[in-house]
């Protein structure tokens, strides 16, 4: 058997994050798994390097795209092995043998007549870095990046995604297992109920130069889909390689669903246009919330990997998201749900369970298995415990359900830390006729911890090591001697010497990660105290950074009837925002239409007098108290409206 699972490929353009780092522990748990289960895997995760974005964040960082990419790609290879990531290819969109692939890809594609070029004019996100129709709008704004759309009219050219679209509801139709969990099928299949419009490739090498030319019309380059979807198959060498062949039938990839559409329709049907066989499966997982919002790089309430590991550990960090989230639905973050999890499950729990056994073995037993006697009831009822967990783990893990399979471990192991207490190996201990009866308890402890090192192996596996290396537990893959042959009970052996081992997991103490947490806040104040008492007026210049100033001009302004105060502008910057000014007093509206004025881009919206604000022009304020005069900043020169002001 077979197994290639992949993560998206990450856009560059911002550092990696808890999301990331979520979607890329759950496809490397599976791969795990199913090498567990004897199986060759495949594993593939990368970056994507081109577009809009990225060449925008480059330029923000005034640095050229392809240094910039570099730089941001490394720092996604580098947090992986941090979190014990297991891949095998790391893709980049930016290697050549990509770039070879896409373009030939493009060129078969157009002259079997499925791609054309028209003119279009659509509402284009530049976060989702694709058009939107109207009815995806949420009151008038993207609902994932919460701003409104830009109006864009240009000739492209188009994708005949529409061709293919009975064929992809057939397929969906034909194969449940297609799109899982089922919600996220219904909703294609209810996207594919209503005519599907083509899909807009390119851009106009005027507007974005930092993609991968067309060969047929070096005019333009591919827009993001076409470029990244394809990175599925030129990871494993398509169009000529072994690796296609033995991987490509078996593909499962592994999303959020920010990006349902892109890989349950645009890439199916680019598929059906290659004539190639579609994916095996799209799991589909939720988003993680931080204070109530969906966390991402566009709202600022990001959880960085390095820091959550540095807290909570590698396997805490793993084990948390992957028991907290119900694979499929949104989950919350936080820093008390964490350590709840933590200390419950792994340092009470397993922690608890692992350090008794190992205790009592070394006590009673000089730290060598002892040889089992006959059995009772609580040992029958043991075994059984473990083979029914060992069955129900493996098929919630198949089947994408890991906090059910990790739930299905948890309650074998609070049934073991119930089994020490009914059998009092402590009170065994003291009289010479209960020996044999210790032994069993002791040898079956020792098994079930041995067990339960092996299904712990894809979910945290630093902590199953450990426990592997004094149990000496490892299923030999070389053999195929897999998961279920490895966890049949009794085949650790009597007479094996246990190594020594670490207590698994502390406790964390909220208090003391609080009163760190301060410490290092309180060290930050007073450098930057220090700073302060040299000049008042002194900041980082990463702070000004943080500021996205911006030239916008005015095409309309009006009253607001509420206040004497307040005018509502309409300004460009590029796309068109309004913006509330408190410059009523001291300017008519029509004086200033046409004007160019500066405003901070990136302020978050405010409600005045009933209007949305979307920034806020900068003004110098001239005279104080009944003199007071606000005079608008204005430029020296004319420039394109939504200009850097740096
Ligand atoms: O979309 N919760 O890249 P991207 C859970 N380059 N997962 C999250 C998340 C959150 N709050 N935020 C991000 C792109 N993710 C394209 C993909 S694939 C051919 C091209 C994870 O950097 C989740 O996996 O915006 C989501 O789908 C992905 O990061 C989006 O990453
Ligand atoms: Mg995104």
């Amino acid at each position: 058997m077979t197994t290639y699972v992949t993560t998206p490929i990450y856009y560059v353009n911002a550092q990696p994050h808890l999301g990331h780092a979520y979607t890329t522990i759950v496809a490397d748990c599976y791969g795990r798994f199913r090498r567990l289960m004897g199986e060759d895997v495949r594993f593939q995760t990368g970056t994507d390097e081109h577009g809009d974005k990225i060449a925008e964040a480059a330029k923000n960082n005034a640095v050229a795209p392809r240094e910039y990419v570099d730089n941001i790609s490394a720092m996604f290879r580098d947090t992986w092995p941090l979190l014990n990531i297991q891949y095998d290819h790391f893709i980049r969109t930016t290697d050549s043998e990509h770039i070879e692939t896409v373009s030939r890809i493009l060129q078969e594609v157009y002259d079997r007549g499925d791609i054309y070029f028209d003119e279009y004019t659509g509402l284009y996100c530049k976060g989702c870095e694709r058009f939107l129709t109207e009815k995806e709008l949420d009151d008038g704004n993207c609902p994932d990046h919460q701003k409104p759309p830009e109006e864009i009219s240009e000739t492209n050219y188009f994708f005949r995604m529409s061709k293919y679209q009975q064929q992809l509801i057939d397929h969906i139709r034909n194969n449940p297992d297609f799109i899982t969990p089922e919600r996220y099928r219904n909703e294609v299949l209810s996207f594919l109920s209503e005519p599907l419009e083509d899909l807009c490739i390119s851009r106009p090498t005027s507007r974005l130069t930092w993609g991968i030319p067309l060969p047929f019309d070096k005019n333009y380059v591919t827009y993001v889909w076409f470029d990244a979807l394809i990175n599925y198959v030129t990871g494993i060498g398509y169009p000529s390689s072994r690796s296609f062949d033995r991987y490509w039938s078996v593909a499962e990839h592994v999303i959020g669903k920010d990006i349902l559409k892109p890989h349950a329709i645009y890439w199916p049907t680019m598929l059906m246009a290659m004539e190639l066989p579609l994916y095996k499966k799209l799991h589909v997982h939720g988003h993680w919330i931080v204070n109530e919002a969906k966390m991402s790089k566009s709202i600022g309430n990001v959880k960085r990997p390095e820091e959550l590991i540095a807290n909570f550990g590698v396997d805490g960090f793993r084990y948390f998201t992957l028991r907290e989230m119900s694979f499929g639905l949104d989950a919350s973050y936080s820093t008390e749900g964490i350590i709840d999890r933590i200390n419950s499950d792994l340092a009470n729990d397993l922690g608890n369970l692992f350090s008794r056994s190992l205790a009592m073995l070394k006590k009673y037993t000089g730290n060598v298995v002892p040889e089992p006697a006959e059995k009772d009831e609580t040992d029958q009822l043991l075994i059984e415990t473990t083979e029914k967990m060992v069955d129900g783990y493996i098929s919630c893990m198949a089947d994408f359900q890991f906090h059910k399979g990790l739930e299905a471990v948890w309650k074998l192991i609070r049934h073991a830390n119930k089994y020490i207490v009914v059998n009092e190996p402590w009170s065994l201990a003291k009289e010479e006729q209960s020996r044999s009866r210790l032994d069993s308890v002791l040898y079956n402890l020792a098994e079930c911890l041995r067990i339960l090192s092996l299904v712990l192996e894809p979910a945290i596996p630093q902590t199953a090591g450990t426990m592997q290396s004094v149990f000496g537990a490892l299923p030999d893959i070389e053999n195929r001697i897999d998961l279920r042959a490895g966890s049949a009970w009794g085949l650790l052996e009597p007479g094996t010497r246990l190594g020594e081992s670490p207590p698994l997991f502390p406790r964390i103490d909220k208090k003391q990660l609080q009163a760190d947490a301060a410490k290092v806040k309180q060290s930050k104040k007073k450098q930057t105290k220090t700073a302060k008492q040299q000049d008042e007026s002194m900041i980082d210049f990463d702070r000004f950074k943080e500021l996205d100033l911006r030239v916008a001009q005015i095409v309309a302004a009006e009253p607001i009837s509420k206040s004497d105060r307040l005018l509502k502008l309409t300004v460009k910057a590029p796309e068109e925002r309004v913006v509330v000014a408190g410059i009523a007093e001291y300017y008519k509206p029509e004086e200033i239409i046409g004007k160019q004025v500066i405003i901070v881009a990136n302020l978050k919206p405010a409600k005045l007098m009933g209007v949305t604000s979307h920034g806020m022009v900068l003004a110098a304020v001239d005279g104080q108290g009944k003199t007071k005069k606000l005079v608008l900043s204005t430029l020296a020169g004319q420039v394109e409206p939504g200009s850097k002001v740096s």
